[in-house]
Parts: structure tokens; C-alpha cells; sequence
């Protein structure tokens, strides 16, 4: 069977907001170990995208086939407990320590015991380098802890699939540096990754394909060297130089 060979095959999806068709027929494989890095403008369809592979919006027409299996409304939860989540704005609940909020989806989604909840959420805290911050809480820690801590709580799950929806656009310019390098390092243990994000070095350092989105469709697609180097269509060209520019700006 040709999707067995996919991690993650999207055939045709398309969503739709209240009439308005948000996703056009998207059509996207990936294999075991691939990183995806997703760009495209704002309002060009990418959060509803991630969102519709975790089964967070409502599907119109096309399918989504995860590890082989169709994902219907019958075992969404079983394919959302295998895929990580880490959402843009860095959802971790103010009232936990950065610990607790690790170890409270393995208690509560793996249902795993305190104990071994703990063991793993440590481990996980330590491979973001947060260990030494366990007991703080999200509002003691800087906003690229945070959202480190968010990556820990997602890997700790251990999913066959990791979503990152733009990890660093939240985050003021001194932090997105160590949030990148510890999505590179994980990206080199062998995760599959789609990550939307705007930040070009990491693509190209990173990505194994680059998916550009406009309009609720892909454009265009293929490696970091292709897309990100000779676009070829104008939509792709124009949207490249305007992140470029800003990025120069933004380092002066
Ligand atoms: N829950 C919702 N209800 C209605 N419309 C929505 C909803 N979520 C998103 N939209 C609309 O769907 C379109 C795609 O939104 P989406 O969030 O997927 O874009 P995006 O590419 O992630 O943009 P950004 O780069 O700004 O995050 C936009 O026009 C947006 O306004
Ligand atoms: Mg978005």
C-alpha cells in the first residue's frame, strides 16, 4: 500500500470557516524523519493546516492518512496522543511549575503514574536545558524558557509527530536564537517535524522540504536549496524578499 511508506499523507484536504474555504485541495506526504517547514503569508491557511492534521478543525472534503491509518472522528484521539502540539502563543497553565505542566499530559493523556510522569517530564525538562528550573513557575522564566518548557511538554509525550506553529514569533529577538537550536537538535534526533515558521537559516540549516502556502494552496514545494534559493513563481519570489528584507532590518 503506497501511503505505508508515508508517515503522514494529506490528500485533497480542504477546510472551510463558516463558508469560506480556508484550505483548497492540499496535498502533502511525508515520510518517517523528514522536516517540513512550512511559509507562506498571513491568513494563507498554515495554523488551520496543523490544526487540521491534529484534528482541531472540521475537514470539508480529502483525507488525512497517519501512519497508514485514516484519521476519522472514531480514532482522533488515539492519532492526537501521537502528535506534539506546540502552538504559537506558548500555552503553558500560569498555575502549574514548568514540571507539573510537563508531567500533566502524561498523567492525564498517557495516564501514567505521578512517578513515572515525573521521571520522564525531568528527562524532558533536561534535554531543553530546564532542569535547574523544574519548580519555577511560567511567569519566573524568560518568554524562550517558556516556550522551550512548551517543546518539552510535547516531547515528552514522545510523538510520532511533532507541529510547531511559528515557535518564535511570540518571542522577543534575544530568545528566538536558543528556541532554534533546540528545535535543530531535536530535529537531528530523527522526529518528523512541520514546522511553520519564517525563520530562513533554520530552513534551510533544517528542512528537508519547504512548503510555501497562498490562498489556502500549496504554490510550491520541494528542498530548502529549490524553494528557498530559485523560487519560481512570482507569488513565491515576492514573498521571500519581504521576509529577507525584514530580517535585515531587524539585524542591524
Ligand atoms: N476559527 C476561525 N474562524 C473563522 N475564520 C478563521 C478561523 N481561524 C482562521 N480563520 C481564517 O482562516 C484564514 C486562514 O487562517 P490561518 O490562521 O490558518 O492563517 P495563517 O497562515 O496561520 O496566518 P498567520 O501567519 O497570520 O498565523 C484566515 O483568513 C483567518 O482569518
Ligand atoms: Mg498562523
Amino acid at each position: 500500500m503506497r501511503s505505508m511508506t508515508y508517515l503522514l499523507s494529506i490528500k485533497n484536504l480542504k477546510v472551510s470557516y463558516s463558508n469560506i474555504e480556508v484550505l483548497k485541495g492540499i496535498n502533502l506526504d511525508v515520510k518517517k524523519g523528514e522536516k517540513v517547514v512550512i511559509i507562506g503569508p498571513s491568513g494563507s491557511g498554515k495554523s488551520t493546516l496543523l490544526k487540521a492534521i491534529d484534528g482541531l478543525v472540521k475537514i470539508n472534503e480529502g483525507e488525512i492518512i497517519f501512519d497508514g491509518v485514516k484519521v476519522n472522528n472514531e480514532n482522533i484521539i488515539k492519532v492526537r496522543s501521537e502528535i506534539g502540539f506546540v502552538f504559537q502563543n506558548y500555552t503553558l497553565f500560569p498555575h502549574f511549575t514548568l514540571l507539573k505542566n510537563v508531567m500533566f499530559p502524561l498523567q492525564e493523556v498517557k495516564k501514567l503514574s505521578k512517578e513515572k510522569s515525573e521521571k520522564i517530564a525531568n528527562e524532558a525538562l533536561e534535554s531543553v536545558g530546564l532542569l535547574e528550573k523544574a519548580q519555577s513557575y511560567p511567569f519566573e522564566v524568560s518568554g524562550g524558557q517558556r516556550q522551550r518548557a512548551a517543546i518539552a511538554r510535547a516531547l515528552a509525550l514522545n510523538p510520532k509527530l511533532l507541529l510547531l506553529d511559528e515557535p518564535t514569533s511570540a518571542l522577543d529577538p534575544e530568545f528566538v536564537g536558543e528556541v532554534l537550536e533546540i528545535l535543530e537538535e531535536i530535529a537531528k534526533k530523527g522526529i518528523t517535524m512541520i514546522v511553520v515558521t519564517h525563520e530562513v537559516d533554520f530552513a534551510e540549516d533544517v528542512a528537508t522540504n519547504v512548503v510555501f502556502i497562498d490562498g489556502g494552496e500549496i504554490i510550491e514545494m520541494g528542498p530548502p536549496s529549490e524553494v528557498l534559493v530559485s523560487p519560481r513563481s512570482e507569488r513565491l519570489k515576492k514573498f521571500l524578499s519581504r521576509i529577507i528584507r525584514k530580517r535585515l532590518v531587524y539585524s542591524k
